[in-house]
């Protein structure tokens, strides 16, 4: 939910790295655009509604003057995407720029008493009142990040908040309240930004900047102090995986379509990771009376399928309820001997910071599973799994599900043998088939690819589609249904296939298109027969099914495949990838763009 980049240098001009680090942001927003440099004491601004290549093509981004500059790309709260609306926002003598990420809760009754101190106000938002509030405050000569200080005591909500000012034409001052920002530092240069990405081809040094502390950036460093008492904080700098690369697109046409192809390697490098990451989080939810897997979007999938791994391999079925929810449903109904397992590859989704925060209340205890490093729920939880799928920029979440299921897979293997469930043996002969998903994976992709374009061709102009499966399958469809509606926007409905005679079957007419997800497990017996319902009521059934399976071929009109032999309870991870490659192709056919869906950001930080 908006990105934020700014960069303070000694020479050269910035527009054009803060126009390429916006592109790099998109994936938080796209409504609007604008970036504002200093240069000779002025502020020079560019800024529109759209998307990023929009505004440069109507204004430049490239050419604005000036080495020091902030930027934004905007996902509207409050006031509709608009130039007015768009970042960043000034005071009225126009000498203090602001950008923010997050919602003043409190802004309209500072933006009264402003209007009353004769204020003017240009937009509908809630940033605008912090430029103004800053310049209250400078006006009874403070600097800018004392300033920036006495705003922080004013307003409540959620804030990442990024100033210049050309009184001090060479500082960026920041600071933040449950939104992300991250500071980078390379040779003389200063970065602040919403994610690493932003800055990584310059750098991957990244510096935290927690809740409650402010930074001042200049060529001479980056000095960071706590909001509460003023004291100087030392803060060491982490050396960030990620290459710049992996923020590219390599030549394909688009971050999905790579980051789908991008699978089998971001796997194995979580698999890579050592034993005992593993074994720590399963010592966390074998301790626990019970467990509460919380989650939102696809990573609710990822939880979802997961519940089939710890049943079948440790005996334990954890519960899943949607962190969003998850406040509302429990009712204090927590204890000390509880424990979470929040799943989140941004680590910033507010619905699940949220909820750890209530469930840290009783005591609780967290394991998170996130992509990334830094980000607030790794500062909340008890233990956190870095999962190894790099930078995902796309939207619609990809790889970013895969490494989670593959964690939450080792994790149920080591929490199998704490909990002496399941043989030895056969933990061990599971563990080894993970090693081939990579493989497999990989293989799916490259057979599946055209067959999941042709398909595509076929279907795209369907207003509405049905996926189905049973058992660990079920989260497989959900996760399809997902995909298609995010970004190609035909109605989609994930369903369980058991489920489906309850009420779907009503929608069946002739040629209604039904998904179904067949693996040869314990389910496939009674999908037959669920699909030979559906049959029956004329839809038109496209299968998942493993090669070979002429049986569940012959009853389907179209039929993806995948290789034989995937362990029931990691089928998601392969059944899911015809189905991910289904969804870019039926966006892509209908002429959308699937790394940035109409009203989706990928990093949610509002409730
Ligand atoms: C947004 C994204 C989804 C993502 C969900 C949860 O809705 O568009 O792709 O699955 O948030 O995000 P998280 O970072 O918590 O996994």
């Amino acid at each position: 939910m908006c990105g934020i980049i700014g960069i303070v240098q000694g020479r050269g001009e910035v527009a054009s790295f803060l126009h390429q680090a916006l592109k790099r942001l998109e994936y938080r927003g796209y409504d609007s655009v604008g970036i504002t440099t200093i240069a000779d004491n002025h502020l020079h601004t560019k800024k529109d509604k759209g998307k990023v290549d929009d505004v440069h093509r109507s204004m430049n981004l490239d050419d604005i003057p000036g080495s020091i500059g902030i930027g934004h790309t905007r996902w509207a709260t409050h006031g509709a995407p608009s130039l007015m609306n768009s970042h960043p926002h000034f005071d009225c003598k126009n000498e203090i720029a602001v950008i923010h990420n997050g919602v003043i809760d409190n802004f309209l009754q500072l933006r009264t008493d402003l209007h009353s101190r004769g204020h003017k106000f240009k937009s509908e938002t809630d940033t605008e009142i912090i430029p103004h509030l800053i310049e209250e405050y400078m006006k009874e000569g403070m600097d800018l990040a004392t300033a920036l200080k006495e705003v922080t005591k004013q307003i409540g909500g959620t804030y990442a908040i990024v100033a210049i000012s050309t009184k001090e034409p060479k500082k960026i001052v920041c600071t933040r309240n449950g939104n992300p920002l991250v500071l980078g530092r390379e040779d003389g240069v200063s970065y602040v930004s919403s994610d690493i990405p932003a800055f990584l081809p310059r750098t991957s040094n990244m510096i935290l900047l927690l809740d409650g502390e402010i930074a001042t950036l200049s060529v001479d460093g980056i000095e960071i102090r706590k909001l509460s008492d003023n004291t100087l904080v030392n803060r060491e700098t982490i050396k960030i995986s990620w290459t710049a690369d992996q923020a590219q697109k390599s030549g394909f046409p688009h971050f999905m379509l790579k980051e789908i192809h991008e699978q089998p390697d971001a796997i194995r490098n979580t698999l890579r990771l050592k034993p005992e990451v593993f074994e720590n989080a399963a010592k966390i939810i074998y301790n626990a009376r019970r467990v509460y897997l919380l989650a939102m979007g696809t990573s609710g999938h990822a939880a979802m399928a997961s519940r089939h791994m710890f049943a079948s391999i440790a005996g334990i079925l954890p519960t899943f309820e949607l962190a969003s929810d998850f406040p509302d449903t429990v009712y204090g109904a927590l204890s000390k001997d509880d424990c979470i397992v929040a799943i989140t590859q941004s680590g910033e989704t507010t619905d699940t910071i949220t909820a750890v925060k209530y469930a840290q209340k009783f005591g609780v205890k967290v394991l998170a599973i996130t992509n990334v490093v830094g980000s607030s729920i790794t500062r909340l939880a008890d233990y956190t799994v870095i999962t190894q799928a790099g930078p995902e920029i796309g939207v619609a979440a990809t790889k970013t599900f895969m490494v989670q299921l593959i964690s939450l897979a080792q994790i149920a293997l080591a929490l199998g043998e704490l909990a002496g469930f399941m043989d030895s043996k056969e933990i061990e002969r599971k563990r080894q088939s993970l090693q081939e998903i990579p493989e497999i994976v990989s293989n799916v992709i490259s057979t599946q690819e055209e067959r999941a374009r042709r398909l595509a061709g076929i279907l795209y102009d369907r207003p509405s589609l049905l996926f189905l499966g049973r058992g660990v399958s079920m989260a497989t469809a959900y996760e399809g249904a997902l995909k298609l509606k995010e970004i190609a926007y035909n109605h989609a409905e994930g369903y369980s296939a058991g489920e489906s005679k309850h009420g779907p079957i009503a929608l069946i007419q002739s040629d209604y298109p039904v998904i179904f997800v067949v693996p040869n497990d314990r389910t496939r017996n009674c999908v037959i027969g669920n699909i030979m319902e559906m049959k029956a009521r004329g839809a038109s059934i496209i299968s998942v099914v493993e090669e070979g399976d002429t049986d569940v071929d012959s009853l389907s009109d179209h039929t993806f495949t995948v290789p034989a032999g995937v362990e029931p309870e990691f089928s998601t991870m392969v059944y899911v990838v015809p189905l991910q490659l289904f969804s870019y192709y039926m966006a892509t056919r209908s002429g959308y763009d699937p790394d940035k869906p109409r009203n989706l950001a990928k990093s949610v930080t509002v409730l």
